[in-house]
């Protein structure tokens, strides 16, 4: 069953010979049993075996030693401060994931189980977030959660407003993305609420969990805030003059997240090629400004299996973030048809196509293109947008196709629409595009981009084949590790039991790999993990 083609080293085992097992289902249990020590062992007989007990010896006597590995069980995965600080049982978080996708019910069932949800706050209007607050403050009196602060370069109201709301309802932990910059809503945010202690320890209230793909962006949130922003904050009394001098002593950020190849924005880079990269620029930042804590870095994108989580941990992540698997999970805020259509997909059925929020800037973001024919009409509206310089510059022809087929109502329509629509969240983008006919034919664009995700949020029946599903190849990547498992069916799907697997099959490859790098070759059922039903109990 197991076969031995590493060096055998001069270590031997000593123990019961009871504690050996030499049947399958024996060595199987064994090597599941990750929070014990395991041994690979040869009798006298040669037959190869595993034991969890016994001990090591270099005498000479006892049994040969062909592998052997330590405990390691998903608790020990990552950087165990960024448990102690969000007081969680794994370093897992999922990410935010827009209008209420990442739901209060998928925050409050992370936070039961021990681990960080962030609500996904992007897009709803300030009353609704403030709604979420209070549900997941009321359910989360003593666990840990987050709200997702997006930077919206369209809307700046939108996160000021943002900023506004956490601070007056004292929500302690942002993930912040989207900045390409910072912001003074967001060195806000982070500088009011640092204090001192008696022993002139510098306390962090708001802590910030930066969301990046690129360097120059990590290295803004890896940096004290700029002193610009703190005289202005100052200036307005926003912060104290204590604040102002703490601010200089932290970094912007507590914690990075490399965001790889993702659903939903993403730079499409591989993760490792970008973590690496990351963590050495933290390395040589914190060295220039030798910052009490040192920052620490995640990493996101891509993760779906215990291989994907495990390699991101081999590679120095502190913690991970999942997002595009959530999504199929019951918490998450969309529709049946939503969920169904991602337990279906594989890795190739996702395509790049163009963002709402950044439209004009030519931004685009990472969507599901099986089932839908979002992603081709939306790069066929901003194919137009560049070419004309107004609505009425698009030839009749175009735009009665337009009209019939993508928006399904005459494109005055649209534009009455979104000036409903602006006139209660932000009157002042209504007013820009006024005079401005390139600026108008954009929102009006954007009116289809932002509405196709609440089409598939809500599941609307005659808008299937415009739905926009943020989505990466972690949705494929899931589907085939769970493929014949009780989670290939999406309505077993739950965030924090599939968390749970992630995890612990993380940690059980991690004694896998070691093993088999010793040269102990396992049969290949015993190389995977596959999840179980109540294997794991999930508290709640
Ligand atoms: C449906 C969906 C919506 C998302 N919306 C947001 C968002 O509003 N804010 C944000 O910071 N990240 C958002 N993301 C990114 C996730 O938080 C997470 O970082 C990312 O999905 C991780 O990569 P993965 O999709 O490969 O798992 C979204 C992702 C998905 C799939």
């Amino acid at each position: 069953m197991i076969n031995f083609s590493g060096v055998k080293q001069r270590l031997f085992w000593k123990g019961s010979p009871r504690s050996i097992s030499f049947d399958a289902a024996g060595m199987d249990q064994k090597l599941k049993n990750t929070a014990e020590n395991c041994f690979i062992v040869e009798d006298h007989a040669n037959r190869i075996g595993i034991a969890n007990a016994g001990e090591l010896t270099t005498d000479g006597k006892g049994l040969q030693i062909l592998g052997m590995v330590a405990p390691m069980t998903a608790e020990q995965l990552g950087d165990p401060t960024f448990k102690r600080d969000y007081n969680l049982k794994y370093t897992y978080k999922t990410g935010a994931m827009a209008n209420g996708i990442a739901s209060e019910t998928l925050v409050i069932a992370m936070g039961k189980a021990g681990l960080l949800g962030s609500f996904g706050a992007a897009g709803l209007v300030p009353t609704r977030v403030e709604q979420a607050i209070d549900t997941i403050q009321t359910a989360l009196m003593n666990e840990n959660y987050a709200f997702n602060l997006i930077h919206s370069p369209n809307e700046p109201a939108l996160e000021a407003g943002a900023v506004k709301h956490f601070l007056e309802r004292k929500v302690q932990v942002v993930e912040a993305s989207a900045f390409l910059n910072l912001t003074l809503n967001i060195v806000h945010y982070r500088v009011a609420g640092l204090s001192k202690d008696e022993k002139g320890n510098i306390l962090i209230k708001n802590r910030v969990i930066a969301k990046i793909s690129r360097k120059e962006v990590a290295s803004h949130f890896m940096q004290p805030a700029p002193k610009k922003y703190i005289d202005q904050l100052l200036a307005d009394g926003k912060i104290t003059p204590l604040q102002a001098e703490l601010s200089a002593r932290i970094p912007m950020a507590d914690d990075i997240t490399v965001e790889a190849d993702s659903g939903g924005h993403t730079d499409n880079r591989p993760l490792v090629t970008l973590l690496p990269s990351i963590i050495r620029l933290r390395d040589q930042l914190q060295q220039k400004h030798e910052f009490t804590t040192p920052i620490r870095i995640g990493a996101a994108g891509g993760i779906s299996t215990p291989e994907s989580a495990l390699s991101a941990y081999m590679m120095g992540a502190a913690y991970i973030v999942t997002g595009s698997v959530n999504q199929a999970c019951l918490e998450a805020g969309t529709s049946e048809h939503v969920r169904k259509l991602l337990a279906s997909v594989s890795q190739t059925d996702v395509m790049m196509a163009p963002a709402s929020d950044m439209f004009e800037m030519g931004v685009e973001l990472q969507v599901l293109k099986r089932g839908t024919l979002f992603g081709p009409r939306a790069k066929k509206l901003y194919e137009l947008y560049m070419r004309y310089n107004s609505i009425e510059e698009i030839p009749q022809e175009e735009r009665s196709k337009l009209e019939k087929s993508i928006f399904k109502k005459p494109l005055e329509e649209v534009w009455q629409g979104c000036i409903n629509f602006f006139n209660d969240r932000d009157p002042h983008q209504i007013e820009r595009a006024q005079n401005n006919p390139k600026r108008k034919m954009a929102l009006i664009f954007r009116w289809y981009l932002g509405l196709s995700s609440n089409w598939a949020n809500q599941g609307v029946k005659d808008r299937l084949t415009d739905m926009q599903i943020w989505c990466g190849p972690a949705m494929g990547a899931f589907n085939d590790w769970v493929k014949g498992t009780y989670l290939e069916n999406y309505q077993n799907r739950e965030v924090a039991d599939v968390a749970k697997h992630i995890m612990q099959g993380a940690a059980y490859l991690y004694r896998i790999q070691s093993l088999k790098n010793q040269g102990v070759n396992l049969p290949l059922e015993w190389s995977v993990y596959i999840p179980v039903k109540n294997e794991i109990e999930v508290e709640i």
